[in-house]
C-alpha cells in the first residue's frame, strides 16, 4: 500500500520505517528540510536500537522516502498518517497546533479519497477537530472528495521501539466506517500474525486507550515508590515486596521497579493531559493528581537521601553519576530524573563528573559548559577525584561494578543507587556505605 506520514520524529520515523519493512511504499514529509536531507542521506537523528540499518536498507531500495514537499506527499499515500508532535501548553493540555497545521495541509492539497490516521497521542475528541479542519479547507475550494479520520495510537518503547512496532502485543484502531477499518487491517496485515492483534473500536475509545495505557502504567510506577517511601520508614526493603507481590499475576512483575522517579516525553505529559481533559469534562481525577504528585517528589528522593549522609551543604563535595538518559538504551533526557538531581547538586554547591553511554551529546546541548559539570567518556572516568556515586539509570554496563575499586576510588566511599541494581549486603561487604530506594530494612 501507498503510506504518507507527516513527522520524522520518534513515532514517525519508526513506524514509516517498519511499514516500509513489510513491503509498502512509504514516503515521510517533515517541515524540517535539514532533517530530510539527513535522512535521505542516511543521518538519523534519535539514537534507537536496529534503527538505522533499517532505514538505510528501505531507503536504498525505494519503499522509504523523505521530503519536506507536503502536496506530493500527499498525492502518494492511499493512507495519510499523522505523528508529528503534542507538546504540553502551559496548563498541562496536549497542544494540537502541529497536528491541526498537517489537517489544514492535507485539506489543501487533498485530491482524492484518503483515509487520515492519527497516530499522535491526542486528547479525546481531537479525530472531530482534525476532520472539521480537513472539511474545512475542502469546502473553501470547492473540493468535494471524500475522506476518514481514524485514530491508531502507538505503542512503542523509546529503546526497543522497532520490536514493538515490527512484533505489536497489540493494534489499536479507532474508526467507524468499514472502509478506512479494511484499509487499515490491510495495512496491518503483515504485523498481524499468529493470533489476532487487532483491536477495532470506536475513535474516541482508541483516544482514550492510548491514555489509559500510559496513565496505568505511571500509577505502577508510583504506586511502588509510595510503597518503597513507607518500606524505608517502616524498617522493610522494597525489593523483597516487589518480589512477594509480583507473581500475582494480576498484579504482574512488569513496571513494579521503584526507582528515581518516571521520566520520558509521554507519561509526565500524558498523565497531565488525561488529568486536564476529564477537568474540562468537569470531573476531578484524584488518582491522576496523586500519581503526578508523587513522582515529582520521587525526582527528588536521590538528592534527599545524599543530604541523609552529607548534610545540606555539599561544597567541596564531587558526585559522580552514573546515567542521564531517562532509561536505558535511548539518549533522551527529556523530563529525565538526572536533571532534577544535577541542578539539586549544583545548587547545595556541588561538582558534578557525569557519564552516559549514549547522551553525553544531549547533556552538553541542554547544560552547555560549566565549571561544575564534567561529562566523561566512561563510567571509570567519573569516579576520578569523586566523593560518591549516584547511579540514576540502570544501564546494562552498571549493574556489574567492581565493589573493592570503587571503594578506594570514592573518598566518601558511599554508593546512592536510584534504581536498585545492587544488593546492599554486598556493597557494605566491600566497605561502602549503601542507600537504595526503600531499603529500609
Ligand atoms: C512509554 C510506554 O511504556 C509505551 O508503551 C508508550 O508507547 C510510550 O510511553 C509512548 O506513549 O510513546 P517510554 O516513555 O519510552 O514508553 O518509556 P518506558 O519504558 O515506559 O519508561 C518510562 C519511565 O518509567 C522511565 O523513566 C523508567 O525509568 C520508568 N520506570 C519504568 C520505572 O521507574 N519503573 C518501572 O518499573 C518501569
Amino acid at each position: 500500500m501507498r503510506v504518507t506520514i507527516f513527522g520524522t520524529g520518534y513515532v514517525g520515523l519508526v513506524t514509516g520505517t517498519c511499514l516500509a519493512d513489510v513491503g509498502h511504499d512509504v514516503v515521510c514529509v517533515d517541515i524540517d528540510q535539514a532533517k530530510v536531507d539527513g535522512l535521505n542521506n542516511g543521518v538519523i537523528p534519535i539514537y534507537e536500537p536496529g534503527l538505522e540499518p533499517m532505514v538505510k536498507a528501505n531507503h536504498a531500495v525505494g519503499r522509504l522516502s523523505f521530503t519536506s514537499d507536503a502536496p506530493s506527499a500527499i498525492a502518494h499515500g492511499d493512507v495519510i498518517f499523522i505523528a508529528v508532535g503534542t507538546p504540553p501548553d502551559e496548563d498541562g493540555s496536549a497542544d494540537l497546533k502541529y497536528v491541526l497545521a498537517v489537517a489544514r495541509t492535507i485539506g489543501q492539497h487533498l485530491e482524492r479519497p484518503a483515509v487520515v490516521v492519527n497516530k499522535s497521542t491526542v486528547p479525546v475528541g481531537t479525530a472531530d477537530k482534525v476532520r472539521a479542519t480537513i472539511a474545512g479547507e475542502l469546502a473553501a475550494r470547492n473540493a468535494d472528495i471524500a475522506f476518514e479520520v481514524a485514530s491508531n495510537p502507538e505503542f512503542l518503547k523509546e529503546g526497543d521501539a522497532v520490536n514493538d512496532c515490527m512484533r505489536p502485543d497489540r493494534i489499536v484502531i479507532g474508526a467507524t466506517s468499514p472502509v478506512a477499518v479494511e484499509k487499515l487491517k490491510r495495512l496491518y496485515a503483515p504485523f498481524n500474525r499468529n493470533h489476532e492483534r487487532i483491536v477495532v473500536m470506536d475513535v474516541r475509545s482508541a483516544e482514550l486507550t492510548k491514555y489509559a495505557a500510559n496513565a496505568m502504567l505511571a500509577t505502577k510506577i508510583s504506586f511502588m515508590n509510595e510503597i518503597a517511601n513507607i518500606a524505608e520508614r517502616v524498617g522493610a526493603d522494597v525489593e523483597m515486596v516487589r518480589q512477594g507481590i509480583g507473581s500475582d499475576p494480576r498484579i504482574g512483575w512488569h513496571f513494579i521497579y521503584p526507582g528515581a522517579g518516571y521520566g520520558g516525553s509521554c507519561f509526565p505529559k500524558d498523565v497531565q493531559a488525561l488529568a486536564k481533559t476529564s477537568q474540562q469534562h468537569g470531573y476531578r481525577a484524584e488518582l491522576l493528581g496523586a500519581v503526578e504528585s508523587v513522582n515529582d517528589r520521587q525526582k527528588g528522593h536521590l538528592f534527599e537521601l545524599i543530604g541523609r549522609h552529607f548534610g545540606a551543604d555539599l561544597s567541596g563535595k564531587t558526585f559522580a553519576v552514573w546515567g542521564l538518559a531517562f532509561k536505558p538504551n535511548t539518549d533522551d533526557m527529556r523530563e529525565a530524573s538526572s536533571r532534577r538531581l544535577l541542578q539539586q547538586l549544583w545548587d547545595a554547591g556541588a561538582k558534578v563528573r557525569a557519564y552516559d553511554p549514549e547522551a553525553t551529546a544531549e547533556a552538553q546541548r541542554i547544560f552547555g559548559e560549566r565549571d561544575d559539570l564534567v561529562l566523561c567518556d566512561s563510567a571509570r572516568a567519573a569516579l576520578a577525584d569523586a566523593d560518591a556515586l549516584v547511579v540514576v539509570t540502570e544501564w546494562k554496563q552498571f549493574r556489574s561494578p567492581d565493589f573493592q575499586r570503587l571503594r578506594q576510588s570514592l573518598a566518601d566511599a558511599v554508593i546512592f543507587d536510584g534504581r536498585n541494581l545492587y544488593h546492599p549486603d554486598e556493597v557494605e561487604a566491600a566497605g561502602l556505605a549503601y542507600y537504595g530506594i526503600g531499603r529500609g530494612r
